[in-house]
């Protein structure tokens, strides 16, 4: 991010903590036991969108404890700053057979809608056994396109969030807690 020059600059743009560490892990110690309970004997594949989702899926992953395969796909939605510009492109799909599984889409974020609703279309193409969606955040109020997810782990008012894989310019996704930017 080109406005982002020192250590002072990056701090002044985190505005305040919105969750911190230990909401998101009670929230996605629930998750995974709601998705352990309602999974078991059935061949799971959590489908990471990246980049956002990356630290999500790491520790959604670690509360599943029944069997599960990982994958990645990368969807990228162009922002021009804070705002999303609306075009959503795959950059990088999936590489498993995905008709032999039941799909749990591992989301960050849904704003407009419109990424999970190309993403599930997609896959829902391929046929897979099942196909479901958990995200970590939602923010209903900003939708373009209908989309609900089946688990959303918090639901949060229009503002634009940094933080726990989440970024602003690709700044910030190493941040352990949800943040309002300071934009
Ligand atoms: P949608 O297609 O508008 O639903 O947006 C989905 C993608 O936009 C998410 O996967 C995020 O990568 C990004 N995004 C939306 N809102 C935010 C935000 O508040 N902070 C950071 N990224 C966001
Ligand atoms: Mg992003």
């Amino acid at each position: 991010m080109k406005d982002v020059k020192n250590i002072d600059d990056f701090k002044s743009k985190i505005k305040r903590v919105v969750i911190s560490k230990e909401e998101i892990d009670a929230a996605i110690k629930k998750a995974g036991k709601q998705i352990s309970d309602s999974y078991d004997g059935k061949p799971i594949l959590l489908v990471s969108v990246l980049k956002g989702s990356f630290v999500f899926m790491a520790d959604l992953c670690r509360e599943i404890t029944v069997p599960c395969e990982i994958g990645f796909m990368c969807a990228e939605s162009y922002y021009e700053g804070t705002v999303s510009s609306g075009n959503v492109k795959i950059t990088m799909d999936l590489k498993q057979d995905i008709s032999k599984y039941h799909v749990i889409i591992v989301e960050d974020i849904i704003d407009t809608g419109r990424t999970l609703n190309e993403i599930v279309a997609l896959l829902k193409g391929r046929n897979p056994l099942s196909l479901k969606v958990v995200t970590l955040l939602d923010k209903p109020s900003r939708r373009m396109v209908e989309f609900k997810a089946d688990i959303t782990l918090f639901t949060i008012p229009d503002y634009f969030v940094i933080g726990y894989g989440l970024d602003c310019g690709e700044y910030y996704r190493n941040l352990p807690y949800i943040a309002e930017y300071n934009g």
